[in-house]
């Protein structure tokens, strides 16, 4: 255990738009209202931003670009600094912002403090990337001498999702602040809360006024002002493929933005004969878990050897069936699964179950409500479910595991490329061969071999085919916040 203490009625602090340093609310008078899932209590009421508020944040986070402003003269050692005390200050108050996560998006603290513990690598690692951004020397004729530099891209609009509120939005300010660049941050409708902290934090640490703007309120509004503003010169964004194809669009619409695009997965693990079952059985299961199945790169397509898949089934129904006692109150002990984030996402999820079950997969145990109050989903297998299902296609994104045959190799990557995404992928197996021939033949992003989550902010993440556009973390994940520009001169 952390040692750390949950708060277990966390104060709200900040409920306004967070706009050039200072806390505001919405041009438009209206606000709306934030729920904890796990007891469908209105946690409290948040200004809805909307395209006025975009445009005032836009204009502040503009000014804090122009070339002679405080953020674009500062040295890049110091800027990297600010960036590390912002994570200082994340640590010092963790316990107040995890417990804060917990209310607003039900995950356990634990899961809280770890997502919270990546967002502080996250801005550390680009805080230490500052003053290393460094260009080319060009290869020129004699009387010629050219160079190249990295420059911030510009205004970034940030717009992400609620299953990793606060984590998600460390990650786009530490990329973006680690470029050199300004941000519009779109927290999250369903989870606006710890996204708001980082107003005070960045204030705290000495941030310059205008290059952290928070504007809380909804996607077809505040989001959509935000991917078709003229003003804006990157957006990057984490949430759905269809949200995706609107932002792209968008840019093309207007002014050809620049785009990162984090989407969602339909993530293949192939289980080899000669994995070893104590080990792969509860790891697949919690890869499919994890988050409550809320993560875009969850393991949810489980293919299985057919020589070890009828054992595969039956130990992963025992196991779902005693995960059952580690859903519930996220601020319990000993809990390791929480409410799915909304009653939207709960009864999407109870309606995939009961496609599954109509088009014949074989449900194993769980499919569905665990509790009368909160939206608690029982831990679900289904087997024998077949590639043209729904539940085998489309994202579920809840605490189902889908258990698929196959017979050999070639058969197993063939069936799980074809997918229209990509985001990644896993190959459970005791055979090298096997583990590097799979890895190099499957069309994702990332691949963990006998693991799951293997990485961190310096290993490159991003989505093949309809998982997005872009990467983020590591060298890989910076580049797409800068522009390069080429200087030539003749002696
Ligand atoms: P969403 O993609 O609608 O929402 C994500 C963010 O985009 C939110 O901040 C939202 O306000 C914003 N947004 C929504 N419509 C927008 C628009 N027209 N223009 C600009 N911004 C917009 O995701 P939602 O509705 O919360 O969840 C739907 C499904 O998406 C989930 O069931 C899951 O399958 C997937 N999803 C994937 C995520 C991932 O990590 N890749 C995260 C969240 C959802
Ligand atoms: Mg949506």
């Amino acid at each position: 255990m952390s040692g750390l203490k949950s708060i277990k009625k966390p104060a709200v602090k900040r409920t306004q738009l967070f706009i050039n340093n200072e806390w505001v609310n919405a041009v438009g008078g209206k606000t709306f209202e934030s729920i904890n899932p796990a007891t469908e209590d209105v946690i409290c009421s948040v200004q809805e931003g909307g395209k006025a508020d975009v445009d005032l944040a836009v204009s502040a986070a503009r000014l804090a670009m122009k070339r002679n402003s405080p953020w674009r003269t500062m040295a890049p050692a110091e800027r990297g600094l600010l960036l590390m005390k912002m994570a200082d200050i994340i640590e010092r108050d963790i316990e107040y912002i995890a417990s804060l996560e917990v209310v607003d998006n039900g995950k356990p603290f634990t899961s809280a403090v770890g997502d919270i513990r990546a967002g502080i690598k996250c801005l550390t690692y680009y805080g230490g990337y500052c003053d290393k951004i460094e260009g080319k020397t060009l290869a020129m004729e004699n009387g010629k001498m050219g160079y190249t530099r990295y420059e911030p891209v510009g205004v970034v609009g940030a717009i992400t999702p609620w299953n990793f509120p606060f984590m998600l939005s460390c990650f786009k300010l530490a990329h973006v602040l680690g470029a050199g660049n300004s941000i519009v941050l779109k927290p999250p409708e369903q989870t606006p809360l710890t996204s708001l902290l980082l107003g005070d934090i960045a204030i705290e640490a000495g941030i310059p006024a205008g290059v952290i703007n928070i504007i809380t309120g909804f996607g077809p509004t505040a989001g959509a002002a935000i991917s078709e503003h003229p003003d804006i010169n990157k957006v990057t964004f984490t949430g759905s493929t269809e949200v995706g194809h609107l932002i792209q669009k968008a840019s093309g619409d207007t002014n050809l933005k620049r785009v990162t695009l984090e989407l969602g997965g339909k993530s293949a693990l192939i289980v080899g004969k000669s994995a070893d079952l104590s080990m792969v059985v509860p790891l697949a299961q919690d890869a499919c878990y994890v988050n409550m199945g809320q993560t875009c790169c969850a393991l949810t397509r489980t293919y299985v050897h057919e020589d070890i898949y009828d054992e595969f089934v039956k130990q992963s129904a025992e196991l779902a069936k005693k995960t059952r006692a580690k859903v519930g109150d996220p601020f319990a002990d000993d809990i390791r699964y929480g409410p799915q984030v909304d009653k939207i996402q709960f009864e999407k999820i109870l309606d995939f179950i009961d496609s599954g079950k109509k088009e014949g997969a074989k449900l194993e145990c769980g499919g569905g409500r665990l509790t009368e109050k909160g939206y608690f989903v029982e831990p679900t297998v289904f087997s024998n479910v077949k590639d043209d299902m729904r539940i085998a296609k489309e994202e579920i994104f809840g605490p189902v595991q889908q258990i698929m045959k196959f017979s050999n190799i070639e058969e197993a990557i063939d069936r799980a490329n074809d997918s229209e995404y990509g985001l990644a992928a896993a190959v459970f197996t005791n055979d090298l061969s096997e583990a590097l021939y799979v890895s190099n033949s499957l069309e994702s992003g990332q691949v963990w071999v006998n693991s799951f989550m293997s990485g961190g902010a310096n290993t490159p993440f991003g989505g093949y085919k309809k998982s997005g556009i872009g990467r983020e973390f590591g060298w890989d994940g910076l580049l797409p916040y800068m522009e390069i520009k080429t200087v030539v001169i003749k002696m």
